[in-house]
């Protein structure tokens, strides 16, 4: 059986399911990483009537937690073929109201994490000259946005370093993409706050 595998960060709801069972469907192989074990394990059970799957349960808030990730991957006997850096959160406030812990989390999830875990994948991709990285920016990378301004630019940090990286990386025949989605129907409104007046989501699909 190939031991390649499609990492997903942010597997346990919204766009990251989303493209878990979208690659499953095609017949790629996950490794399934997000904090919420159980909602994972859920997936995972049904992915696996298609695909094998593994869980990594990580906390991308914190460095440990990029580094026991990227570590459980290096472990197992995978070859990382696909990275989907989709785990990210807002939080809708003024950054002067904003808890401070918070700022330091969606710092860490948005950028931080993404860049280590782009760090540790590429160059296996680069040796082998084949894979892929897809980085969940949004439509808020294009402009700063008051009261979500901590978000809007770490989406411009995660859309400027796709960029770069893309270049970077082309002439090794490995790709690197940002995908900037609109609003969708997720649990991202509910995480960052969001009063549903600022809001019209689509459901995933739609
Ligand atoms: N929904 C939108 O309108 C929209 C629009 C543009 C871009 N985006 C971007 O799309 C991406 C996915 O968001 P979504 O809409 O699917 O939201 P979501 O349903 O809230 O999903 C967020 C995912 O990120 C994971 N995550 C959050 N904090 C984490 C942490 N500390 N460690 C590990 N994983 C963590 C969550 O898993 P656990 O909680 O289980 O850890 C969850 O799987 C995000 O980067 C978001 O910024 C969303």
């Amino acid at each position: 059986m190939s031991s390649e595998r499609i990492l997903v960060t942010g597997a346990s709801s919204g766009i990251g399911e989303g493209f878990a069972r979208a690659w499953a469907a095609q017949g790629k192989a996950l490794i399934l990483t997000a904090r919420r074990v159980e909602r994972l394990e859920k997936l995972a059970t049904e992915l696996r009537a298609q695909v094998p799957v593994e869980l990594i349960a990580a906390d991308l808030s914190q460095p440990e937690g990029v580094d026991q990730l990227v570590a459980g991957c290096q472990q197992g006997p995978w070859t990382i073929v696909g990275l989907l850096n989709n785990a990210g959160l807002g939080w809708q406030s003024s950054l002067a109201q904003t808890d401070p812990a918070k700022v330091a989390a969606m710092l860490q999830v948005n950028m931080s994490a993404l860049t280590m875990l782009s760090r540790a994948f590429l160059p296996g991709m680069i040796a082998r000259r084949q894979g892929f990285i897809l980085n969940i920016a949004s439509t808020a990378a294009f402009q700063p946005v008051p009261y979500f301004a901590v978000y809007s630019a770490s989406k411009a940090y995660v859309l400027s370093l796709s960029e770069a990286l893309h270049e970077e990386a082309r002439e090794h025949g490995v790709h690197v993409a940002a995908l900037c989605p609109g609003p969708v129907a997720t649990e991202f409104q509910e995480v960052a706050g969001m009063e549903p007046r600022f809001f019209c989501p689509q459901p995933i699909g739609g």
